[in-house]
């Protein structure tokens, strides 16, 4: 049979991943594919740069959105990344000219993921991306397909490797947040720039296409409420691990009757949870649905192998005629839930204050939980330092996030609250 033939824009970690895996497996592959499955096009900017697989012999472009516009090229792989720019504007280009697409780029769908499943639908080719979410993990295929009969409640995960390697390595060798980013920026494991990353931003691209696909809304970022690691401290670190928990970064996306949430932001987690093992720089994704009841995927989150893999799946898919609509349900039969609000939210909380160490200071404190009708679950106080600051630690019971944040306002504004009180959200997977 006529080979499917490839076009891979970018050839960084990723898109000489995907060549080399196609190269390395072509015989399974194109058992599974039904077809062989060629790279005959590539663009990249460097010509020069080895790619550590031979590229010799492949049609080159300097403009990637000429991949689109090769008769040659039946299917487009776009690995630049970049919510806009270049990778948006081939994604067009190659949807627009009919031609299906694999990305692994979470920013890109994230951002106008909207627009171009409507583009893709119009058309009547794929647009896949199982690499944009959790890697290696095939959690695409999971929420969208394998647990298409469900009604899912809750998606959630640990969406970023970087997060969960810095806050592993605190909580195993009790170093602090900055100790530890700089270690993993001189490793690899962290960017020279590691907002998006320590942010919560990639998290957050993430769970708003895996919210998508598990409610069938189309993808929305802006109503993602987004917190990062920054302010996670050894002192929490510690005190999780006193009260039973452990702190994990976590995509939660939750649907009820009222509307859909979409939360990133530090969690703790019971320790004997099966999310709370996972450490180091792997990734996992949780579901759970009313026929299956939970699910939970576990594996790596990036790297050229892992990824690489999941785009190769994506193309095999193509291969074989198998294409879903993007957010598992045609435009037409797409949800309009409403997005519910951050202060809308009701849980259990953590609370850490570090209060002057004398008479009267536990008394505000619990008048002022008092006042906004939050009830405590317990109350931790550390150590004893007369007339210096020490760590008063409350857990609650579940109360409405707009009621905490007053009471934290309250709390900051007392004179023995020498720090900003820190919040971390208690879950339960
Ligand atoms: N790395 C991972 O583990 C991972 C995991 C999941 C998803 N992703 C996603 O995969 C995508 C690629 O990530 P990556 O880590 O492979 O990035 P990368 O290593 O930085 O590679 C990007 C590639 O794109 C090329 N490029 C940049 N601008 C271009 C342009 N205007 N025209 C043509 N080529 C251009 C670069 O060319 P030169 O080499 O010539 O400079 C480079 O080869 C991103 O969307 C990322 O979020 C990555």
């Amino acid at each position: 049979m006529k080979p499917l033939s490839v076009g891979v824009a970018g050839l960084g970690t990723v898109g000489a991943g995907v060549v080399k895996l196609l190269r390395d497996n072509a015989e399974l592959i194109a058992a599974r594919a039904g077809r062989p499955i060629a790279v005959t096009a590539v663009s990249s900017r460097d010509r020069r740069r080895d790619r550590g697989v031979p590229v010799d012999g492949l049609r080159w472009y300097e403009d990637a959105t000429a991949l689109a516009a090769d008769a040659g090229v039946d299917l487009v792989v776009e690995t630049i990344g970049g919510s806009g720019g270049t990778a948006r504007a081939l994604v067009e280009a190659a949807l627009a000219a009919g031609k299906p697409v694999v990305t692994a780029n979470k920013a890109l769908l994230a951002l106008h993921g909207r627009a171009l499943a409507a583009l893709a639908e119009q058309r009547g080719v794929a647009l896949a991306f199982e690499a944009a979410v959790a890697g290696g993990i095939p959690a695409i295929k999971a929420v969208r397909e394998g647990l298409a009969a469900n009604q899912i409640r809750r998606v959630a995960g640990i969406l970023n490797g970087t997060c969960n390697y810095i806050l592993t390595e605190m909580r195993t060798r009790g170093l602090q947040f900055a100790e530890v980013l700089h270690e993993a920026q001189k490793l690899g494991y962290a960017e020279a720039d590691p907002s998006f990353d320590i942010d919560g931003v990639d998290a957050a691209h993430k769970l708003a296409i895996l919210a998508a696909l598990a409610f069938n809304r189309p993808v929305d970022f802006s109503e993602l409420h987004v917190e990062g690691i920054r302010a996670v401290s050894a002192v929490d670190i510690a005190m999780a691990d006193a009260l039973g928990f452990r702190i994990k970064l976590l995509g939660i996306a939750t649907r009820t009757e009222a509307g859909v949430s979409a939360r990133v932001h530090p969690c703790m987690v019971p320790v004997a949870s099966p999310i709370a093992r996972v450490d180091g720089v792997f990734n996992a994704v949780v579901a759970e649905g009313d026929a299956v009841g939970r699910v939970m995927l576990e594996g790596r989150g990036a790297g050229a192998g892992p990824t690489a893999s999941a785009v190769v799946a994506d193309i095999i898919d193509i291969a074989r005629g198998r294409v879903t609509p993007v957010w598992g349900a045609g435009a037409a039969s797409l949800s309009a839930a409403p997005a519910l609000p951050m202060e809308r939210h009701r849980g259990a909380y953590y609370l850490r204050l570090m209060v002057v160490d004398r008479p009267g200071v536990i008394a505000d404190v619990t008048a002022v939980l008092r006042d906004a009708a939050i009830s405590m679950e317990s109350m931790l106080q550390r150590g004893r330092a007369p007339g210096e600051a020490v760590p008063v630690v409350v857990t609650t019971h579940e109360c409405e996030e707009a009621a905490m944040q007053r009471a934290i306002t309250r709390l900051a504004a007392l004179d023995s609250v020498l720090e900003p009180p820190a919040l971390i959200r208690i879950e339960t997977l």
